[in-house]
């Protein structure tokens, strides 16, 4: 499997013009890499639109969150078999941010989430700040490690520290986030042995992403 460089582009940008000029750049500017696959998360209601704009082979769409059951009276949520059917192939789940401000984002309900994506087909990118949230979780569920201190602060966690993290977590696949720009994010991949990024602020600045992933792209061995 390729390096993975996710965008959690979370509730941004404000308008459809501006997601689909970001998407647009990162598309032309992407195009050529070839070690990386490159996931953009958009708001869910700029999935439909970018998906109908063309993907770049080395970009699939992914959501930023689901709920647990297929279809039904559950006004306001959004099926993992919905996500499906528009081409979308990953779906983050557990994000810190939800975590703290939807209280109702446990462990349980994240699980629940995570099992509904498998069973119709979606890449799971489960999120985790400490060990015990990967309870019951299966090896080969992709997990991004994410220090609540690096989410945003632009504070990125120690590369020695995430190292020891990454080795202590045992799934196959296992992404860093927080505060990643493209002076840092080659290390996580090279000196700290991540198998790809999750990418929140910069992943909002078309140069700067397209940065990251291009000299992520020119490490060829992990
Ligand atoms: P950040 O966010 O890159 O802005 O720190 C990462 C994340 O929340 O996934």
């Amino acid at each position: 499997m390729k390096i993975l460089i996710v965008a959690n582009w979370k509730m941004n940008p404000a308008s459809l013009k501006e997601a689909k000029n970001l998407f647009d750049s990162v598309k032309k500017g992407v195009r050529n890499i070839k070690n990386v696959e490159v996931v953009l998360c958009p708001p869910f209601v700029y999935l439909p639109a970018l998906s109908e704009r063309g993907l770049a082979s080395v970009i699939k769409l992914g959501a930023q969150d689901c709920f647990w059951e297929e279809s039904g009276a559950f006004t306001g949520e959004v099926s993992p078999r919905q996500l499906k059917n528009l081409g979308v192939k990953y779906v983050i789940l557990g994000h810190s941010e939800r975590r703290k401000y939807l209280k109702e984002e446990t462990d349980e309900i994240v699980s629940r989430k995570l099992g509904a994506c498998l069973k119709v087909g979606l890449k799971p990118i489960l999120c985790v700040e400490k060990l015990s949230q990967l309870k019951g979780i299966k090896k080969d569920i992709i997990v991004a490690f994410e220090p609540i201190s690096a989410i945003g602060t632009g504070k990125a966690f120690d590369v020695e520290k995430a190292k020891s993290a990454r080795k202590a977590i045992k799934n196959n696949f296992v992404l860093y986030g927080g505060s990643l720009n493209s002076e840092n994010a080659k290390d996580y991949i090279e000196k700290a042995g991540f198998k790809g990024l999750l990418i929140g602020g910069a992943s909002l600045k078309g140069e700067e992403f397209i940065k990251i992933t291009k000299s992520v792209d020119l490490i060829s061995k992990i």
